[in-house]
C-alpha cells in the first residue's frame, strides 16, 4: 500500500515536471526572451563561417560604399568611381542581371566549410540592398529566382550543408533596406507607421524560418529604428515558442536601436568584437578574413587578408574569453570562393585536426591569458571527472622554456603537447606557476604550424 502511494506520488511529480517543461512559453519582452537557455550546440560549436553574397558582389569594390551610399552618393570616391566606370543612367538595380552565380556549386562550398572545422554557417539571405537570395513571395522582381542567377541560392546551400556535412545552417537577414520606399516612408513618419515591417520584413522572416528551418537567425540592419517598430520581440517569441526550429535555433542581438550588446540569444556588440576578457554572456566575434570588407573585392591585396597565424590567434583569444568566432568570406558574383579564402579555411581546419580538444566544447578557465608570458591563452574541458586545462601558446619560445604564471601545479601534475606522443617535462615555479621544458623538433616535425597547445592535468586553480 505504502509502496503504491510512493509510486503514485512519484508519478504525479513526474507528470508535473513534464508539464512544466513543456509549457515554458516565452513572452514577447526581453526579460522573458533573455531567460531562454541558449541551445547547447551553439556554445560547443565555437566556429562558424559567415558568407556575404548578393548583388553587391557584382561591383565588388569597397563593398560598403555600394550598400550604404549608392543613391545618396555621399562619398566622393563612390561618385568618382561610378562616373568613371558606369553609364550616367546606370542604377544599382542594373547590377542584378550580372549576378549570375554560374560557377556556384553548393557542394563545393560545403566541402570547403566542413574542411575548415567550422560547425555552422551563416549566409546572407538578404543584405541591406533588399535582394533576396531565395525566391521570396515578398520581394517581387528583386530576388535570385526572378533576376540574376534564376536559382534558389539559399535552398541549394541549405540542402548541401544538410546532406553533405554535419554543420548547422544559419541565415543572416537585414531588417532594413536602404532604398525601399515603404521603409523610407515609415522613417519619414518617425516609425509611427509599420508598413514596411508588416508587408516585407516580418513576412520574409517567417518565410525563411518556415521554408529553410535555419538554426541561426543572424539579424542586422536594425539600428535606425526601435525594436518596437521592428516587432522584434513578437517575432522572437514565435521563433522560441512555435517555430519549426524552436528547440535548436539561436539568434543574435541586433533587433532594434539600443538592443545590441544587451538583449538576444548571443551578443555580437560590434563588428569584429573581440574584448580580450571574459564576458558575462555568450558572445560572438563576427570578423573577416579580408580585413577591409565583408563582400568580395576585386581590388583586394594579399596584405589585406589575415594570415592563418592571425586567424588561429583570433580564434584562440575569442574562445578563451567565452566567444564563438564567425569567420567571413565574400564569394564572387559568379559563385566562387577564391583560393586565398579557401586556403585560410583549410589551414584553420588542419590546425583544428591536431588541437580540437582545446576548442570544441571547451569552457573559459580561471584565467583567460597568462600573467607573465604574453600571447598565451587558456581554455578547459572536463574529461570524465578530471579537468584538463589548455595553455595555447601563440609564439613558440626560442629559449627552450615556457614560463606560465597562471596555473598552480605540483609534481603530481602531467603536461602533454597536443600532437606529440610523450609527456612534456615541467617544474613547479617558486611563486606558483610552472616552467615547461619544450621538446626539440627537427625542421618540419612540429605537431602543427601555428599556436601550440599544452594539456595540463592536475592544475589546482
Ligand atoms: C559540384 O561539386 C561536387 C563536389 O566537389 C562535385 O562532385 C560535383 O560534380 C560538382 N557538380 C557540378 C555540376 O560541377
Ligand atoms: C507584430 O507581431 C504580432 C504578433 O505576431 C502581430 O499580431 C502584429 O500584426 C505584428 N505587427 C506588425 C506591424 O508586423
Ligand atoms: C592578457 O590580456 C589582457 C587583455 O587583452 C592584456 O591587457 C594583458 O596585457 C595580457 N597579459 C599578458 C601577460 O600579456
Amino acid at each position: 500500500m505504502a509502496r503504491k502511494m510512493v509510486y503514485h506520488v512519484l508519478l504525479a511529480f513526474l507528470l508535473l515536471t513534464i508539464i512544466s517543461v513543456v509549457s515554458v512559453r516565452y513572452e514577447p519582452n526581453w526579460d522573458s526572451l533573455d531567460s531562454r537557455p541558449l541551445p547547447a550546440w551553439y556554445d560547443a560549436a565555437k566556429i562558424g563561417i559567415f558568407i556575404h553574397w548578393g548583388v553587391f558582389s557584382v561591383p565588388s569594390v569597397e563593398s560598403e560604399w555600394f550598400w550604404w551610399d549608392w543613391e545618396g552618393a555621399k562619398t566622393k570616391t563612390v561618385v568618382d568611381f561610378m562616373k568613371a566606370n558606369y553609364p550616367p543612367d546606370f542604377t544599382y538595380a542594373d547590377f542584378a542581371k550580372n549576378f549570375k552565380a554560374e560557377f556556384f556549386n553548393a557542394s563545393e562550398w560545403a566541402d570547403i566549410f566542413q574542411a575548415s572545422g567550422a560547425q555552422y554557417i551563416v549566409l546572407t539571405s538578404k543584405h541591406h540592398e533588399g535582394f533576396t537570395n531565395w525566391p521570396s513571395r515578398y520581394s517581387f522582381n528583386w530576388n535570385s529566382q526572378d533576376v540574376g542567377p534564376a536559382r534558389d541560392l539559399v535552398g541549394e546551400l541549405a540542402a548541401a550543408i544538410r546532406n553533405n556535412t554535419d554543420m548547422f545552417f544559419g541565415l543572416y537577414h537585414s531588417l532594413f533596406e536602404w532604398f525601399h520606399p515603404l521603409y523610407l516612408q515609415d522613417k519619414a513618419n518617425k516609425w509611427q507607421t509599420q508598413k514596411f515591417v508588416e508587408s516585407k520584413t516580418m513576412p520574409e522572416l517567417y518565410e525563411i524560418v518556415n521554408r529553410y528551418k535555419p538554426d541561426v537567425i543572424w539579424s542586422d540592419g536594425d539600428w535606425e529604428a526601435p525594436d518596437t517598430y521592428w516587432n522584434s520581440t513578437n517575432f522572437i517569441a514565435w521563433l522560441y515558442n512555435d517555430s519549426p526550429v524552436k528547440d535548436s535555433v539561436v539568434t543574435n542581438d541586433r533587433w532594434g536601436q539600443g538592443i545590441m550588446c544587451k538583449h538576444g540569444g548571443f551578443l555580437t556588440c560590434s563588428d569584429r568584437y573581440n574584448p580580450g576578457k571574459l564576458q558575462k554572456r555568450k558572445w560572438e566575434n563576427a570578423m573577416t578574413i579580408d580585413k577591409q570588407s565583408w563582400g568580395y573585392r576585386r581590388n583586394t591585396k594579399l596584405s589585406e587578408f589575415l594570415t592563418t597565424d592571425e586567424l588561429v590567434g583570433t580564434l584562440v583569444e575569442t574562445v578563451s574569453c567565452g566567444g564563438n568566432m564567425l569567420v567571413n568570406v565574400g564569394p564572387t558574383s559568379d559563385g566562387k570562393i577564391i583560393p586565398v579564402f579557401e586556403e585560410r579555411l583549410r589551414e584553420l581546419g588542419q590546425w583544428l585536426k591536431v588541437n580540437s580538444e582545446a576548442i570544441y566544447g571547451s569552457h573559459p578557465w580561471t584565467y583567460q591569458n597568462d600573467t607573465v608570458t604574453p600571447n598565451v591563452w587558456y581554455t578547459k574541458t572536463k574529461i570524465s571527472s578530471t579537468t584538463a586545462v589548455y595553455a595555447i601558446v601563440l609564439d613558440w619560445p626560442t629559449n627552450g622554456k615556457l614560463q606560465l604564471g597562471a596555473p598552480k601545479m605540483d609534481s603530481s601534475g602531467v603536461v602533454y603537447l597536443l600532437g606529440y606522443r610523450q609527456q612534456v617535462k615541467f617544474s613547479p615555479g617558486g611563486q606558483g606557476g610552472i616552467t615547461i621544458m619544450l621538446p626539440e623538433f627537427a625542421d618540419g616535425t612540429m605537431p602543427c604550424k601555428h599556436a601550440w597547445v599544452f594539456r595540463m592535468l592536475g592544475v589546482k586553480n
